[in-house]
């Protein structure tokens, strides 16, 4: 008896890793550098390419920021998001008129994980934002969206 308990234990635990590095950041020297000084860095995964370009195409009114960067830094990090950007799996990633969505807390993947939020939730103080991932996901830098990682603040 004991022996048919452990096994689906053991695989269990053995699929959570892979899981929980679903999302994890490759590594790239510029993007690192430029692109984590105001927020964490987003994984690629999660927009699709057209979004990605259009967020690297408007880097000068960048939401309410200016975050240019010289033109031969802005194509390595366009190519890189480009290379690793999710496909359908972000689901929904245009918005009403067609074009490429800019934010991965407006895809219908997003909203659909986060249909349980209230919207007085979102406004907290120590939220402010649903693009402040870290402030619910502890280890949101390190890839992990992980159920068990959520602490949302009061
Ligand atoms: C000068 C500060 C600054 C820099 C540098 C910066 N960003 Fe941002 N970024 C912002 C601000 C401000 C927001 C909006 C945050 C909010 O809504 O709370 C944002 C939001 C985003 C979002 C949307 C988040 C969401 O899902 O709502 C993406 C994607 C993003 N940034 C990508 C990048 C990339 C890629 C780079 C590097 C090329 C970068 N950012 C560099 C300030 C910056
Ligand atoms: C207000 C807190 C909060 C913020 C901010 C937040 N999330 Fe979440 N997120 C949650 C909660 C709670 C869940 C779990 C929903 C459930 O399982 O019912 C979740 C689920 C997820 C999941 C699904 C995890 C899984 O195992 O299926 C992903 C991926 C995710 N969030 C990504 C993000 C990203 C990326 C950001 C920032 C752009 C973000 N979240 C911002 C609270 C938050």
């Amino acid at each position: 008896m004991k022996k048919l308990i452990a096994l689906p234990a053991l695989l269990a635990v053995l699929a959570l890793p892979a899981h929980a590095d679903n999302y994890s950041v490759p590594k790239h020297a510029a993007f690192q550098e430029e692109c984590t000084s105001c927020h964490m860095a987003y994984p690629p995964q999660m927009l699709d390419a057209d979004s990605w370009r259009a967020v690297m195409n408007g880097l000068s009114k960048h939401f309410g920021s200016d975050a240019s960067i010289d033109q031969k830094r802005r194509a390595a990090i366009a190519d890189f998001l480009v290379a690793h950007a999710g496909g359908r799996k972000t689901g929904g990633t245009r918005d009403a008129n067609g074009k490429p969505l800019l934010r991965i807390s407006e895809t219908a993947r997003f909203e659909k994980k986060h249909r349980e939020i209230a919207a007085a939730t979102w406004q907290r103080a120590s939220i402010k934002s649903p693009a402040n991932c870290t402030a619910c996901h502890a280890q949101a830098a390190a890839g992990d969206y992980n159920e068990r990682s959520i602490r949302i603040p009061k």
